[in-house]
Order: structure tokens, then C-alpha cells, then sequence
């Protein structure tokens, strides 16, 4: 299997007679990574995550700017057009990788932000760096945006730039979406900085959550700590019908369920090649009966732990068939300096040996584990070829995973088995739908989905697809945008359902 690489075409404008994109996304990460090969030279490749996924087609469709980080310490690249996008890098050091990235957005935010699955460090070099990366990013776009553009900020690791933007181009429009869960208000007042980062989001004119439930606590912590009932908010705020009135500001608040390009992977799926590639991917797996699959980046959140020790006691219990079954397990490898992540990867390598020692054959071992991305096409032959889908995150924003799956399952076989604690499990209620913090649950779950009946199978996957094909990621890009260009639009019309703190 080919490691996924770009070399993009890339063309160099001349930035002198340009007066600066109007449409311009901010996020940590470009959408490709540079890599620097063992023999010195570097090549770029699509960078990891759902973001980028979800992003890199809106931006291609928009011919916009993208301003980010090219993905290793202290390279210095040029601006260049890939894609009709122009691609900004943002340099960061050795250092600032350590205390920005690694630190405070994937030892802090990212754990506290989960659920606290791992205990959250609060290290005030860390938050120095975030504010210093977070200054860098808000004045390189105040830099390149044109008069009255709009720009689009992106994730945990900026959610300072709204406010830093808006201090020095006040004619900007400024949305903001957050691609991870917003944590509940007993969690989120850990935060040693909650005023600075709540202030710091509130420099948004609209601020994008997945579901109501994180705008919901976005809203209560923003009255909480602007100025009412505490010492410590600095902004006078108001709070109403998903409207923040921050002075003479109305910064608006809404659930945004991002998606996927469902058609286009719809479209890939049903090829002839992908087809014939799952079929060859099933026979070298030794054309078992059952093939389960779990695609993710390697990450605590994503409980990968939790489904092999659902599928060992299935096995030991002989409720799935050792001779029979399959699982593979794609892992995408993450944040791999971070202590959390080093401790869990070693746990489930652990684990997987366990199952093949016990469980496996020679030749045949029962879970076939790849510690790396696969290319794209590669990745849709596995979903075509899978016939239970295992996605058991603890706590996940959203899961695209678990959407892509549905998309290419034009065939209505195949069956997801879904963690309730994905933002995914709002919309994919026909779903085997699980609590991972029950294993019981999640052996049934999976048991379920191994051994549905075809037709009932065949029911639940069109009533998935439906949802899927129909809310994709455009969709989801054009209600975003069209409620942060119609400031008209009332706050309480983008939360639906959700019971408003006043
Ligand atoms: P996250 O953003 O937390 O990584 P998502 O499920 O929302 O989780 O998005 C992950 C994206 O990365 C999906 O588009 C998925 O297809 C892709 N991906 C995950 N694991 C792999 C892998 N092993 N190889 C290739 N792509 C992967
Ligand atoms: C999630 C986050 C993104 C992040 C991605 C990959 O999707 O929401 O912001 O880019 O994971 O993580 P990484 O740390 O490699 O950028």
C-alpha cells in the first residue's frame, strides 16, 4: 500500500498585484504536510484528519486562501497555488511544536475538550506559546486578507485569532467553527485561561459548534464568565435567543453538523476498480465470512481499545467464529511525540498480539493492524469490502468515518456499529448504536451487525444513506456561510431544539 503523497502543482502568483483573497480559511494544519525524506529532500502529502477532509473540497469550490502550518518545525515555504487555492504556511519552532501543538492544544484542549479520557496538564509556558502562535496566525491573515473579506477560523488550537483579528481589521467578517466537542461548563472552568479563550472566541461574529448540545455550553460559559456573577470576565455580555451581545457586537451562536463529499465517495465507491480491489482485498484476507473494520487516526478518543476488547471476549466466548472473522484496524499515526499517545499505542499493539496469540493461526491471524494512512482510493475498497463498520469512540465531535462508510455502501450491505458519543450518532440513529463505556453493549452491538438479517440490514443502511447523501459537506459549508453573511438570520433559527439559557 502506497504512503498517501501529493506534489502539488503548485504555481507561484505574483503577489504584488493581488489585492488578497476575499475568502480566506485559518487553520493549524494545512491541508498538506511537508515531509522531509531521510536523503534531505521533502515532499508534501495530504495532511491527517477530518478537518482537512471536510475543508479541502469547500476551498477548491471557493478559490479561496488557506493559512496554516505545513506540519514540521521551522520551515520556511512560499506561498503557492495548489488547486486554484492559494496555500499559506505559518512557520512554527522547534520549540513552539512542543509548547503550542503538542502542549497546549493536544495535552490541554484536546483532553479537556474529550471528556478529561486523559487528565489535562495545565502548563503556563504552554499557554504563552498558544498566545504567541495564536498572535502569529491573526496577524499574518490581517496581513493577506483583502478590504471586508471573510475569513473562516478553524479548531481548538485558534481560539484566540477571532478576537486578535478583529483588534486589527475591524472590517473583516469573522466566523469561527469548532470541530471538536465543546466540553460542559463543570469541566471547561478547569481551564486556568476560560475568560482569555471564551473573550477570545467572542471576536467571532458567528461561532459554529457540530451539535446543540457544545453551543449550548458555549452560550452558558459565555454569561458565566463575561462579566456576570464573577471578577474575572473583562467583556460585558448579554445573553439571548443564541445571541451574544458583547457590547455593541451581536456575535451569534449555532450547530453546524459538518459532513463529507458523500456524492463523490458514493460515485468512487460504484467503480468497477474499487469493487474488483475489495474483492482481492477479501481474498487476501483468506475470504473470511465476516470482515470487521475500524479506520482512525490512533488516538485515545477513538476507543480502538474498547472494540478489541469487545471482539477478544466475543471470540473467547465463541459468539463470533475465530475461523471465520477478520478484523482490520487502519490507524493513522498521531501526535506521536505526546506522552498519552505513546502510552496508548503501545497498549493496543499490546492487544492485538494478545488476540493473534490467542485466537489466530499461522498465516491467518484474526486482527490485521496497519500503523499508517492508506491512499485515499485504497481506504474506499476497504469500506466496500467490510461487513461491519466498528466505530467506538469515547467522546468524537463527529466521526466522518462512520459517514464515509454509509457513502460507499451503495450495495445497502454492510453494517455501522456506531458509539452513541460520536456527534455522527445524532443523524445515524439506524445505526448499531453503542455505549463504549459498556462492553456488554458493545459485544452485542457488534454481534448484531455481524449477524443481521440481509433484508433488515438492507432497511437500516438505506435510511443511513438517505441522511448521509442528502446532508453533505457542502450543505453543511453553505449553511455556515450564508448565516455568517446574513447577520439577519436570528441566533435562536441556527440552534434547533435547544432550550436557551437566558
Ligand atoms: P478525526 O478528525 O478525529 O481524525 P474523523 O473520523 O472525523 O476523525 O476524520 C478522519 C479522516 O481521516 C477521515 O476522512 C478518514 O477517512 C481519514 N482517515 C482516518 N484513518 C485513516 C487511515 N488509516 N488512512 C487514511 N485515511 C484515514
Ligand atoms: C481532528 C482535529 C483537527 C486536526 C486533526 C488531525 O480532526 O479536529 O483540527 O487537524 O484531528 O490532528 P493533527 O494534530 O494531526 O492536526
Amino acid at each position: 500500500m502506497d504512503e498517501p503523497s501529493v506534489t502539488p502543482a503548485q504555481t507561484e502568483p505574483d503577489w504584488t498585484q493581488s489585492a488578497g483573497p476575499e475568502f480566506v480559511v485559518v487553520a493549524n494544519r494545512l491541508p498538506v504536510d511537508l515531509e522531509r525524506l531521510p536523503d534531505g529532500s521533502t515532499r508534501w502529502k495530504r495532511s491527517p484528519g477530518g478537518l482537512v477532509t471536510a475543508l479541502e473540497p469547500i476551498l477548491r469550490h471557493n478559490n479561496g486562501a488557506w493559512i496554516g502550518w505545513p506540519g514540521v518545525p521551522d520551515a520556511e515555504v512560499d506561498p503557492f497555488v495548489e488547486d486554484g487555492v492559494e496555500l499559506h504556511s505559518v512557520r512554527l519552532s522547534a520549540a513552539e511544536v512542543a509548547d503550542y501543538y503538542e502542549g497546549f492544544s493536544n495535552a490541554t484542549l484536546w483532553p479537556l475538550y474529550h471528556d478529561v479520557i486523559v487528565r489535562p496538564e495545565y502548563r503556563r509556558e504552554w499557554w504563552a506559546a498558544y498566545v504567541e502562535v495564536n498572535r502569529r496566525f491573526a496577524e499574518y491573515t490581517a496581513k493577506i486578507a483583502a478590504e471586508g473579506a471573510t475569513v473562516w477560523v478553524q479548531d481548538y488550537q485558534l481560539q484566540l485569532v477571532p478576537k486578535m483579528l478583529r483588534m486589527l481589521r475591524p472590517d473583516l467578517t469573522i466566523g469561527f467553527f469548532l470541530h471538536i466537542p465543546f466540553p460542559p461548563v463543570e469541566l471547561f472552568m478547569q481551564m486556568p485561561w476560560r475568560t482569555e479563550i471564551i473573550e477570545g472566541l467572542l471576536g467571532a461574529d458567528l461561532i459554529g459548534f457540530h451539535l446543540p448540545g457544545g453551543a449550548q455550553n458555549f452560550l452558558y460559559l459565555a454569561k458565566r464568565l463575561g462579566g456576570h456573577g464573577t471578577s474575572r470576565g473583562t467583556v460585558g455580555v448579554r445573553v439571548r435567543f443564541g445571541v451574544v451581545q458583547v457590547g455593541f457586537r451581536a456575535v451569534r451562536v449555532g450547530a453546524f453538523p459538518i459532513s463529507i463529499s458523500s456524492g463523490e465517495l458514493d460515485e468512487l465507491s460504484r467503480r468497477r476498480s474499487t469493487r474488483d480491489r475489495a474483492r482481492q482485498i477479501r481474498a487476501e484476507l483468506g475470504d473470511p465470512k465476516y470482515v470487521l473494520l475500524g479506520v482512525d487516526r490512533l488516538d485515545y478518543t477513538k476507543g480502538i481499545d474498547v472494540r478489541l476488547a469487545a471482539l477478544e471476549e466475543l471470540l473467547a466466548e465463541g459468539r463470533i467464529d475465530r475461523e471465520n472473522t477478520v478484523m482490520v484496524q487502519l490507524a493513522t499515526p498521531s501526535r506521536e511525540r505526546v506522552d498519552s499517545y505513546i502510552q496508548m499505542r503501545g497498549d493496543i499493539e499490546r492487544q492485538v498480539g494478545r488476540i493473534n496469540g490467542e485466537f489466530g493461526r499461522v498465516g491467518h491471524p484474526v486482527v490485521h493492524y496497519l500503523h499508517r494512512p492508506v491512499v485515499r482510493e485504497e481506504l474506499i475498497s476497504f469500506f466496500v469490502a467490510a461487513d461491519a463498520m466498528l466505530v467506538t469512540p469515547l467522546r468524537d465531535g463527529m466521526n466522518l468515518v462512520a459517514k464515509e462508510y454509509v457513502a460507499c455502501r451503495s450495495d445497502l450491505k454492510g453494517a455501522l456499529v456506531l458509539s452513541e458519543f460520536t456527534g455522527a450518532a445524532g443523524e445515524l440513529r439506524q445505526a448499531y448504536l453503542c455505549n463504549p463505556h459498556d462492553l456488554d453493549d458493545v459485544k452485542d452491538a457488534i454481534s448484531e451487525a455481524v449477524h443481521q438479517d440481509p433484508e433488515a440490514g438492507r432497511r437500516r443502511m438505506r435510511s443511513l444513506r438517505r441522511q448521509v447523501l442528502t446532508h453533505d459537506v457542502d450543505r453543511w459549508a453553505r449553511a455556515f456561510l450564508e448565516a455568517l453573511s446574513h447577520n439577519d438570520i436570528a441566533g435562536s433559527a441556527l440552534l434547533p431544539d435547544l432550550d436557551l439559557p437566558h
